[in-house]
């Protein structure tokens, strides 16, 4: 027979069984990094920290919200698919998802944090100008296929393009490529190889994701979240 009492306790117990686990996804190093100030903002810590665990799955203060931790790349993927609610990632990675994978993901917020530009770099001494205007074909080296082959339609440059997975800076030093396509924050790497920057083609900074169909099932537990992080971000 039910108590009062009883009824009560059974209350709060189904009101906390039906509340989902949020879930984040997001990469390790510098978006993981910009991301704890915003996430402290919302009253939100992190006790572990990717960078020095084997850990993929990290609870946070709030037993309602836990984080992935997956490649920058992968991000929208696990958001496009529900597996996470809502992902962090650069512009660079979500405009080049998004030309393969249109749609499912909605996009609230730009976090203005892991801020870089995407450019377009050679050799010093590597005349790019007059490559373009003679019409020559230019092999560029890039991890952003998709938008590399975008661009350089638009400027109606013909080119090869060679999909790297990271280091396209060394393409050019040993004639891999005429041209890489990659991001710059404060220029170091390519003056560290002797590159120069010819083209800036977009600013660069990291945003929220949402998967649309958790926007709608669970936007009462949402929606706080990415207002948190909107007021974070504007700090
Ligand atoms: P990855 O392992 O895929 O290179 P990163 O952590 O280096 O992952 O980059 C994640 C995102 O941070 C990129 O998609 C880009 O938006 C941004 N980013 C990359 N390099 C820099 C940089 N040097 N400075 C600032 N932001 C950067
Ligand atoms: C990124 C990017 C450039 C460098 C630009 O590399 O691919 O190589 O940063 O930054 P800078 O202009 O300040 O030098 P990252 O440090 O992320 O290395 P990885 O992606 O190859 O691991
Ligand atoms: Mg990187």
């Amino acid at each position: 027979m039910n108590t009062v009492n009883d009824n009560v306790v059974a209350d709060v117990n189904t009101t906390e069984q039906d509340r989902p686990l949020i879930t984040l996804a997001l990469s390790k190093g510098r978006i993981f990094e910009d991301t704890l100030p915003l996430l402290a903002e919302a009253g939100i810590s992190v006790a572990e920290s990717p960078e020095s665990s084997r850990k993929l799955i990290f609870p946070t203060s709030d037993p309602y919200l836990r984080l992935l931790v997956v490649r920058a790349s992968d991000v929208p993927t696990y958001v496009q698919y529900g597996a996470a609610d809502i992902g962090i990632a650069g512009k660079d990675v979500l405009y080049e998802h998004g030309k393969e994978h249109p749609g499912g993901l909605y996009q609230p917020i730009d976090l203005d944090i892991a801020k870089c530009r995407l450019s377009v770099a050679v050799r010093r001494g590597f005349d790019y100008e007059a490559a373009v205007k003679q019409g020559a074909r230019l092999r560029v080296a890039t991890k952003y296929v998709n938008v590399a082959r975008e661009h350089f339609a638009r400027k109606g440059v013909y080119v090869d393009i060679i999909k790297l997975y990271g280091s396209m800076e060394l393409a050019p030093l040993v004639g891999l490529a005429d041209a890489i396509l990659d991001v710059v924050s404060t220029g170091g790497t390519l003056r560290a190889n002797d590159l120069v920057e010819v083209e800036d083609v977009w600013p660069v900074s990291s945003r929220l994701i949402v998967n649309q169909a958790s926007l709608k099932t669970r936007a009462k537990y949402l929606q706080p979240l990415i207002d948190a992080f909107a007021k974070a971000s504007q700090k």
